[in-house]
């Protein structure tokens, strides 16, 4: 059992100040270090959702912090006037890394910023308002990306924010098909029928913003030709397509980019999350045909800390390190090693349905038949709290079931693997025999005790 003592101390002192904008959990972070944090109490947590599936080289990588603080004695703003070296040149390597002729590159601080920007891009290129977007994705939190999104705490999907010419387009989950047909004889069926429903709306739609991989939506990949077949539809109805690797982009999947499996290069692609390893910066990168004539068409973005200077140096630091440490090809390999690790707790543990992902973007579905899978008492929730107590941060999501995402930073030693396996292990065999109280799963704090209080629908901290 970990001693929380000073962290609820400190929420006890504290926490009436904080907006619970969620439910937080007890343990306070103190430091972190490649997979492991920190708690002011000394209990250390393999990290393995990268924080925010951000830390994609391990919690404070030496080489970036050494370069980010090297650039933050020199310059940490500029403003919208001025460019700086860091910010050129690591627009230059995003433009050698990215698939195709996609060379022209925006920075910018969130994902939910750099999708809203790539469809002011779009609704500029082709003169339309529209946007569209899987059912069952995620594409950040302002009014327009929530309405294509299948949220966090939005699984009623009723509550999705409504705006002027949205689409959805059927998610095609081969695992649990839209449609109740079989990969490939299905012909793209889901894709055919979305097609339909849409209709006339087709000519007013600018975008079709969608993850190469969904992760949010239950770790979900496109099955093979699905992505070409809805890059056709797209130039079909003269609709640019925005690809968006907030969480598959810069290794996470085994190659630079999520949307390289599918062998296309998009009109626009969005990356955000893993780009900075830790510091906020994400961007878009297009193809200097649509940058010329949005600019001659009079396309401006202006925000106030668009192409910071830590911006590019985090970026540029992130891809040399990458680049030099050969970690593309160690997320392949460790990837391969945690998938094989999670296939034989499957074996073991019927309570696993299925375990899926590509490169260090894995997880496995559970079965779980609660109302709510976000409740205190379902099995999901039962997961996470005895993993963590064992000192394992797992995330878990979906609308389409309940989905633990196992994302470690691609810095991962096979030990760290081993060390979360077996926690999961010995984590699925106590909660396939204990009983739980309300008050045994509830958080310490009194502030997330008092949210999940009110809301049992509410999400539980991640
Ligand atoms: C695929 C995807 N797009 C966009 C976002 C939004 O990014 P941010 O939270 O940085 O705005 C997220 C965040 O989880 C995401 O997973």
């Amino acid at each position: 059992m970990q001693n929380k003592k000073h962290s609820l101390d400190t929420w006890n002192k504290y926490g009436k100040y904080v907006f619970m904008t969620h439910n937080f959990n007890d343990n306070l972070i103190h430091k972190a270090k490649g997979t492991i944090i920190t708690d002011t109490d000394n209990n250390e947590i393999l990290d393995f959702s990268s924080g925010q599936f951000c830390s994609i080289l391990g919690h404070n990588h030496p080489e970036l912090i050494k370069n980010i603080k090297k650039q933050i004695n020199k310059v940490l703003h500029t403003g919208s006037a001025f460019l700086t070296l860091p910010v050129l040149k690591a627009a230059c390597k995003v433009a050698k890394i990215t698939p195709g002729n996609l060379e022209k590159v925006i920075f910018l601080s969130t994902g939910t910023e750099a999708n809203e920007c790539a469809f002011r891009i779009a609704k500029k290129f082709t003169e339309k308002s529209g946007i569209a977007g899987f059912d069952e994705g995620y594409s950040g939190n302002s009014s327009t990306m929530q309405s294509i999104s299948s949220n966090l705490s939005q699984t009623d999907k009723r509550k999705r924010e409504k705006i002027k010419n949205k689409q959805t387009i059927l998610t095609p989950h081969c695992l649990k098909c839209p449609v109740n047909k079989t990969y490939p004889g299905c012909d793209f069926l889901c894709l055919k029928e979305s097609e339909k429903n849409v209709g006339k709306g087709w000519k007013n739609i600018a975008a079709i913003i969608v993850e190469p991989i969904l992760s949010q939506g239950g770790i979900i990949m496109p099955p093979k030709g699905y992505m070409q077949a809805l890059q056709k539809l797209a130039k079909k109805y003269k609709v640019l397509l925005i690809v968006d690797e907030a969480q598959t982009g810069f290794g996470r999947t085994g190659k630079w980019f999520g949307i390289e499996h599918h062998s296309i290069v998009p009109d626009i692609l969005v990356f955000s999350k893993t780009a900075g390893g830790g510091y906020p910066v994400s961007g878009i990168v297009t193809t200097e045909k649509i940058a010329r004539k949005t600019i001659l068409d009079g396309f401006v973005n202006i925000s106030s800390h668009q192409f910071d200077p830590l911006q590019g140096i985090s970026v540029e630091s992130v891809i040399d390190i990458i680049k030099n440490k050969k970690l593309i090809g160690r997320s392949r390999n460790r990837g391969a090693y945690l998938e094989k690790k999670l296939i034989e707790l499957k074996n073991k543990h019927s309570i696993i349905l299925d375990v899926r992902g590509i490169g260090l973007m894995l997880g496995f579905e559970i079965k779980d038949n609660s109302k709510n899978i976000y409740s205190l008492n379902s099995i999901g929730n039962k997961l996470k709290y005895e993993c963590m107590k064992n000192g394992l941060y797992l995330n878990y999501g979906a609308s389409t079931g309940t989905v633990f995402r196992m994302y470690p930073p691609i810095t991962v030693t096979k030990k760290e693997i081993e060390k979360a396996i077996s926690i999961l292990d010995k984590s699925l065999t106590t909660i396939s025999k204990r009983r739980y109280s309300k008050k045994i799963l509830l958080p310490k704090n009194p502030y997330s005790r008092l949210k999940i209080r009110k809301s049992m629908r509410e999400r539980l901290g991640f």
